[in-house]
């Protein structure tokens, strides 16, 4: 017979482990108060036990072998907190098929695996759950799956990923060169050493691709996802950007409409009085636009140990309270019919161009010439800052809404305009 308590094997006892194991023990009683349950932290998984940690766990707990908590039938619930693909795809796995119930924070596996996995876990009727696997602190996944589940969901967009936002904050406000908001991220441990996941959208991608099956219950593979970085900003990109009425953040953005979804991550202007532009340094955001409850926004701390630790123990919380058959896992089951993805040629934006060109008369009018051409109408055209001894002046246009692929090819062709040095950046405007 199972015991009331929910018996937990813990996979991993860093950042994200060791505060989940010091709350386990810390308030595991005022947690058993809340809900009549126990939750206990029975065995602890990790690679080297010699390692000093800031939880304290006693010493015939921890463990270098992965047997001794998913072939532990006393074992119910296993907490996957080691990250990476492999060996941590593989012990959910395991986990799954054993019959334990699992919580991961691993957005990685989960964007990559993910359907398969909830498919494991519903044939062998056990929770998944992963709420820390986005936004940190913020319960965004569970929402989307329960109290928003009314919702036909038009829209997910937001800033999911800390670093990024922290860095273009440093840029917006400090008037920070890229490489110096980096490495200021860096110092302060919001940055690795290898940014790339973070800076490229990667980490973002992954995050938005979770979003987007339980948005729309289609899976939107990481690699379907368009990502555009942020180490092309410049600091006058955030100064037009302000005069224009505009902050940079770099966006996740999947939205569904005519059965097809569309999914991206870049850097995009957005109008300083929406609410995600308010949203600075480490916090992250995300808004649901969804048929019911129009349009909510989720705001908190999108990483580190305490909010991650939070989501976490929510998600054992919800197991331990389920225990003992109180009715089948939450499943996200994917649409029969599945929609198509499209790409990012198929966007309808607006966009903000920033071009260095020759200070001479009719630049504009052959730029323009182009853009007309193109079925791209332009809503305003600013001289920025001129050099006289170069005799080049920096011009921004913003355009109304138009195709992502029309101004692209437009794009290619003024660059190839003798009066134009070069298109220095593009970048959409988020209505
Ligand atoms: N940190 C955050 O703010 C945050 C926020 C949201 C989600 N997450 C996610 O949470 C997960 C964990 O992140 P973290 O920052 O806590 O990582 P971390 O500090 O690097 O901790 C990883 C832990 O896993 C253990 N581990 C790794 N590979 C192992 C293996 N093959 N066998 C046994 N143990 C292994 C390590 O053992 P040793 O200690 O012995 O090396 C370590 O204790 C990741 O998926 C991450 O994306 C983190």
């Amino acid at each position: 017979m199972p015991s009331q308590d929910l018996n937990v094997g813990l996979m991993g006892l860093g950042v994200v482990g060791g505060g989940v194991a010091a709350v386990l023990q810390e308030q595991g009683d005022a947690i058993s108060r809340k809900i009549g349950r126990r939750i206990q932290l029975k065995k602890v998984l990790v690679r080297d036990p010699r390692r000093p940690r800031s939880a304290q766990v006693p010493e015939g707990m921890i463990t270098t072998n992965p047997e001794e908590i998913l072939a532990d039938p006393e074992i119910q619930a296993v907490v996957e907190v080691m990250g990476g693909t492999n060996p941590a795809a593989r012990y959910l796995r395991a986990a799954l098929a054993a019959g334990k119930h699992v919580v991961t924070a691993n957005k990685e596996v989960m964007a990559k695996e993910g359907p398969e996995l909830l498919a494991l876990a519903q044939r062998h009727n056990v929770h998944l759950l992963f709420e820390a696997s986005v936004g940190g602190g913020i319960p965004i996944i569970g929402c989307l799956t329960n109290q928003l589940l009314a919702n036909e969901v038009r829209s997910v967009r937001g800033i999911i990923n800390g670093t990024t936002n922290y860095i273009l904050t440093r840029m917006a406000y400090q008037h920070a060169s890229f490489p110096q908001a980096l490495k200021e991220a860096q110092d302060r441990g919001y940055a690795e050493a290898d940014p790339t996941n973070d800076v490229e959208g990667i980490d973002a991608a992954y995050k938005l691709s979770v979003l987007a099956y339980l948005a729309f219950q289609q899976r939107v593979p990481p690699e379907n996802i368009y990502r555009e970085g942020i180490s092309r900003l410049e600091v006058q990109d955030f100064r037009y950007a302000q005069e224009l009425g505009y902050a940079i953040k770099s966006l996740a953005i999947a939205n569904a409409a005519d059965g097809a979804v569309q999914a991206r991550v870049y850097p995009a202007l957005v109008p300083v009085d929406h609410m995600l532009a308010k949203v600075d340094g480490v916090y992250n955001a995300v808004e649901v636009e969804g048929s019911l409850c129009g349009r909510v926004l989720f705001h908190g701390m999108g990483a580190g140990r305490e909010p991650t630790t939070s989501a976490v123990v929510g998600d054992l919380v919800e197991i331990a309270r389920r225990m003992n058959g109180s009715g089948p896992p939450p499943l996200v089951a994917p649409r029969e019919q599945a929609w198509a993805v499209k790409p990012i040629d198929d966007l309808y934006s607006r966009y903000y161009l920033r071009l260095n060109v020759s200070d001479q008369p009719g630049v504009l009018a052959q730029i323009a010439h182009i853009l007309g051409d193109r079925q791209i109408s332009i809503a305003a055209v600013v001289q920025k800052d001129t050099n006289p001894a170069e005799q080049t002046a920096e011009l921004v246009i913003t355009t109304h809404t138009a195709r992502e692929a029309s101004v692209q090819q437009a794009m290619k062709q003024v660059s190839d305009l003798g009066v134009v040095r070069q298109v220095s950046n593009l970048l959409r405007i988020e209505e």
